[in-house]
């Protein structure tokens, strides 16, 4: 959002930085701030068009499309009127309508004269914008419109995108995160495969909710779903491409929630099996260990096993001592609404020391939450 103070003309600079820095820029502008700058020149920087106007725009409903789409919504500079208008809840024009209408956090960068910034009402309005969670960058000290001298100096854009990704940063930021998900196929001939049930719902989901906390998050899966746009996907078929792509990446948490098969066939025929040379004989060799690769690693990173079983939760404690995983993600994959392709699953968390926790039946993201929960808790995040 882009008011009407004389350091609209910085704006077009911080849009130009958050470009650089990767993100979606998209500019509403209020005709007060037509005195500073024009639209053409954000429209021209941000390659998106530029909203002026609640009622003349392409858009049906500028505020509400604007405030839905924006992870997050800058204001700078804001004058005294908009933080006014804010705080107020007011909504006659397209920037405080949009700030109404958002549920994104909100960032403004203050800019007005000294005696407006020390106003005290422009102090009770800072006040309500603080406890209604409204992030503020600045003001700085230094020249200001007419040439006059003092506080009030819209912050530089470089401090406001500073304060932005400290503003969106997850508890999981930094992290870097690897996911494996989906069942994998084994090759018997060109067109059949060994498989399994596993939907990928689960590992997907562990993905996404890690990006969504801020984490670097690579997912090694077999299934084509699609993921959170913060995700590198990495599309495999097979244990041994699975395990070549695990191999490569670096990472804190490995969180494997795929279901690798543990033999595959030991020669696959190059041509169609046929039906009349009568049923075959498929030889089977075993896979590699891919959680065994990660646990041997030197310096290996925080490690989640999962296992599915059908025998109960005993054969799960047994299987994540001998593994030695940090956590182990255990379920028992007959029972109703658990398990393979549900959206839900009930699962029990098994820690080092053998302790577990029983979770209730759940969504998967709700799992997955949970499980971050608990990881970054004992990352000390
Ligand atoms: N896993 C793996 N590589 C394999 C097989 C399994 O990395 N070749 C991983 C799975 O992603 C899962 C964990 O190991 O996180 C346990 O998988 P599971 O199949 O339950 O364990 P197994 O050791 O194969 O035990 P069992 O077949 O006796 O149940």
């Amino acid at each position: 959002m882009v008011t009407g103070g004389v350091a609209a003309y910085k704006a077009a600079y911080l849009s130009r930085l958050l470009i650089e820095a990767g993100e979606e820029v998209r500019v509403a502008m209020t005709v007060e701030a037509h005195n500073f700058i024009g639209p053409t020149t954000f429209a021209s920087i941000t390659g998106n068009p530029v909203v002026t106007d609640l009622f003349e725009s392409d858009l049906t409903s500028p505020h509400t499309d604007l405030g839905r789409w924006a992870d997050a919504v800058i204001v700078a500079p804001a004058t005294a009127a908009t933080l006014a208008r804010l705080a107020h809840g007011l909504s006659e024009e397209v920037a405080s309508a949009t700030l109404l209408a958002t549920q994104a956090p909100v960032l403004v960068a203050p800019a007005m004269h000294t005696e407006m910034w020390e106003h005290p009402a422009t102090k009770r309005n800072l006040e309500v914008l603080q406890r209604d969670g409204v992030t503020v960058v600045g003001p700085g000290e230094g020249a200001l419109a007419g040439g006059d001298q003092g506080i009030g100096r819209m912050a530089e854009p470089e401090e406001i995108v500073a304060a932005l990704e400290k503003m969106l940063a997850g508890p999981l930021t930094g992290l870097r995160v690897l996911v494996t998900a989906g069942g994998t196929r084994e090759a018997i001939d060109p067109v059949r495969f060994i498989g399994n049930r596993s939907s990928g719902k689960m590992g997907h989901a562990i993905a996404d909710v890690a990006a969504h906390l801020g984490a670097e998050v690579t997912l090694v899966t077999t299934t084509d779903r699609p993921a959170h746009r913060q995700v590198d996907v990495i599309r495999v078929e097979s244990a041994q491409e699975m395990a070549d792509a695990v191999e490569k990446i670096e990472s804190d948490v490995v969180v494997m929630a795929a279901a690798v098969a543990d033999f595959r066939p030991a020669d696959p025929a190059i041509k169609k099996l046929r039906r009349t040379d009568g049923p075959p004989q498929i030889e089977l060799e075993p896979t590699p260990d891919i959680l065994s690769s990660v646990m041997a690693r030197e310096n290996r990173p925080f490690v989640v096993g999962f296992a599915a079983e059908t025998e109960g939760i005993d054969r799960a404690i047994e299987k994540a001592k001998r593994k030695g995983t940090d956590l182990t993600v255990a379920n028992e994959v007959t029972e109703a609404g658990a398990g393979f392709a549900h959206d839900t699953n009930r699962v029990s968390l098994i820690h080092a020391d053998g302790g577990v926790e029983h979770w209730p039946l759940v969504a998967k993201v709700e799992v997955a939450e949970r499980l971050w929960n608990v990881i970054a808790e004992k990352r000390g995040r």
